[in-house]
């Protein structure tokens, strides 16, 4: 896609897919005995939901949750709303979360103490990214894609503005910087 807001590609689409399907794995044996129930974060990690599930050799299950935290476009308050709930009831399940991005943490800290509240066996989270450097509370992630600086980024499930979920890769956004 050639749009001028967009800059370094941080993580490339072969990088993507390598390592998600290395996660696949990796959760295919630590969950061997007792597949778990995927959670998705939505929107954000719907693709990487549909890629991680599909390297995962367990009969897991899913379901999908929608947050909205309020602040400004490209950045968190901490507050967050709740707009879809889960389907499923989590008492005595195998929880497996799976996050798009990691920032301040304060998202996936409101996620945790929401679920953790309903009385799963366990509860984990796997998050494609985190950002380096700005987690105000310990995110405490079992499985992490990669490290990524602190900068926006689109691509594979991430937007801006409802833009760029499509691109096969993660990509830096610099709004109005382009040429
Ligand atoms: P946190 O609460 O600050 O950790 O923010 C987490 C949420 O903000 C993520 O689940 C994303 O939905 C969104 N977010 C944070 N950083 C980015 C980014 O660089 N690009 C797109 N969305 C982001
Ligand atoms: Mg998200």
């Amino acid at each position: 896609m050639n749009d001028s807001d967009l800059g370094r590609v941080l993580v490339d689409a072969d990088e993507l897919q390598q390592r998600v399907a290395q996660l696949g794995k990796e959760i295919t044996s630590d969950f061997a005995d007792d597949p778990p129930l995927l959670v998705g974060v939505l929107k954000g990690a719907f693709m990487f939901m549909a890629d991680l599930s599909r390297s995962i050799d367990l009969p897991v299950e899913f379901d999908f949750m929608a947050v909205s935290s309020y602040g400004s476009a490209t950045r968190t308050s901490g507050v967050v709303r709740i707009v879809k709930d889960l389907d499923i009831d989590l008492t005595g399940r195998r929880v497996l979360i799976v996050e798009d991005i990691v920032d301040s943490g304060l998202t996936l800290s409101y996620l945790r103490k929401n679920l953790l509240a309903r009385g799963p066996a366990s509860l984990d989270v796997c998050a494609l990214l985190v950002k380096e450097g700005l987690q105000r509370n310990d995110p405490d992630l079992r499985y992490t894609g990669f490290r990524i600086p602190p900068v926006f980024v689109v691509g594979y499930g991430l937007d801006a503005a409802e833009r760029y979920r499509n691109l096969p890769y993660i990509v830096e956004y610099l709004p109005g910087e382009g040429a």
